[in-house]
């Protein structure tokens, strides 16, 4: 009897349009079919055209690299089995065109892109949501949401020396950071300098998908590392959707802080972007004394009190006691002085009942807040005299970093 040989893949192929078939029921199955199989091959086509930037993605074994280790589910079955691979959207362009607008909702086609799922070991996911935690950009999220983001997430290794992002470029993802310190390189006017750093924390990249523009600044490991990205397709339809909300909530609130008064409307929207929302109980500590910085705060609702650590009265556990030193309310913010300083925190800060603050990371409080910079120090000018005034001219503080 002669042996028949399988085609190696044929199986997957054809099990892959059966579970397609079993899941949207098409009128037509030959139609269906030439759909399904195109979609495919422009799957494979853009996958092996290189992208501007390379990814490097640690990979699940079983699949291919760059985009065909992405496993892509259809919208509308989110209960079902996730280790089916379906075609890549044929709408997955690259940017041709830069225009500086962010997403309009209402122009938005309806949303019927397939799922981005990458699948990961249970210690990934472990990781992957200890280094999300506090993605300011991801605060605003539905547990839906969130998880989509997660499953969407693949992890790239980093070399010392390795661009992650050029400037210039097209935006293809958003990363997290996992580990590992980069600086961001801003050219101008044919001159690059350095205008900060990531430490072991944080994300970048958000810009070029957000606004549909260039890479704005080139990130650099400076040493090795460990990332993990987000596609455009799954930033833009999760996280700039969610913008448009937010800036609904936002607006009218950022239109009253006085610090951002004399932003433009168009800069204050671009604030709301990347702001991301924190609450806390009464006695939280929001900031911690003599700590390394990287956030800056506005308080949305309720009573934030400002510490600073006794040098010479002391507990009962000998540490020193913390002296009550300033009330900050809704529409106030805090956190600024070790940002403009590039100081530890100078005191501490505690909810008093439940408090929601508004959250801006380093990089975007350097980048957007600029123009408010010359109120913000005027304010830290008053800081030393508040002192004086509360504790007289024999100050016992600790170092209060003024
Ligand atoms: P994006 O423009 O997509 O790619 C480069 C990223 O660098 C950018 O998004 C920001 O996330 C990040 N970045 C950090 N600081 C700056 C800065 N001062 N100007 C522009 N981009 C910055
Ligand atoms: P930062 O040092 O980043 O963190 C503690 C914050 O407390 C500080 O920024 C200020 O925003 C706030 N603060 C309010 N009053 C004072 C003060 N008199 N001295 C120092 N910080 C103060």
């Amino acid at each position: 009897m002669s042996h028949i040989r399988i085609p190696p893949g044929l199986t997957e192929l054809l099990q892959g349009y059966t579970v397609q078939v079993l899941r949207q029921r098409p009128p037509d199955l030959i139609d269906f079919a030439v759909d399904y199989f195109t979609r495919l091959r422009e799957a494979r086509a853009l996958a092996s055209s290189p992208p501007a930037t390379p990814p490097s993605f640690s990979q699940d074994p079983e699949l291919g690299p760059g985009l065909e280790d992405a496993k892509l589910e259809s919208e509308t079955d989110e209960d079902e089995d996730e280790d089916l691979d379906v075609p890549v959207p044929s709408r997955y362009d690259r940017r041709v065109s830069v225009c500086a607008e962010a997403y309009n909702p209402d122009e938005e086609e309806e949303d019927t892109d397939p799922r981005v799922i990458h699948p990961k070991t249970d210690e990934q996911r472990c990781r992957l949501q200890e280094a999300c935690k506090d993605i300011l950009l991801f605060k605003n999220l539905d547990q839906e949401q969130l998880s989509q983001v997660l499953d969407a997430m693949f992890e790239r290794a980093v070399k010392v020396d390795e661009h992650v992002i050029d400037q210039g470029d097209d935006g293809d993802n958003f990363y997290v950071i996992e580990r590992g310190t980069y600086d961001i390189l801003v050219t101008k006017d044919n001159q690059t300098r350095s205008v900060g750093q990531y430490d072991n924390r944080g994300s970048f990249g958000e810009l070029a998908l957000m606004y549909n523009t260039p890479r704005a600044a080139t990130i650099i490991a400076t040493s090795e590392g460990s990332l993990w990205g987000l596609d455009r397709v799954t930033f833009r339809r999760i996280i700039v959707k969610n913008n448009a909300k937010k800036r609904k909530m936002f607006e009218s609130f950022i239109e009253s802080v006085p610090l951002l008064k004399s932003l433009e409307v168009s800069e204050r929207m671009k604030i709301v972007d990347v702001i991301g929302e924190k609450n806390y109980k009464d006695g939280d500590r929001i900031i911690t004394q003599g700590e390394k910085a990287d956030s800056f705060y506005i308080i949305e609702s309720g009573e934030v009190k400002i510490l600073i650590r006794s040098k010479t009265k002391t507990n009962k556990d000998g540490a020193n006691q913390e002296v009550e030193i300033a009330r900050c309310h809704k529409g106030q913010y805090f956190g600024e002085l070790a940002l403009v300083t590039n100081k530890p925190r100078a005191a501490s800060a505690y909810a008093v009942g439940d408090v929601k603050c508004l959250v801006m990371d380093v990089q975007a409080f350097e980048r957007l807040l600029g123009p408010c910079m010359d109120i913000m120090k005027r304010n830290i000018s008053h800081y030393q005299d508040q002192l004086v005034k509360l504790f007289g001219s024999s100050m016992d503080l600790m170092e209060p970093g003024l």
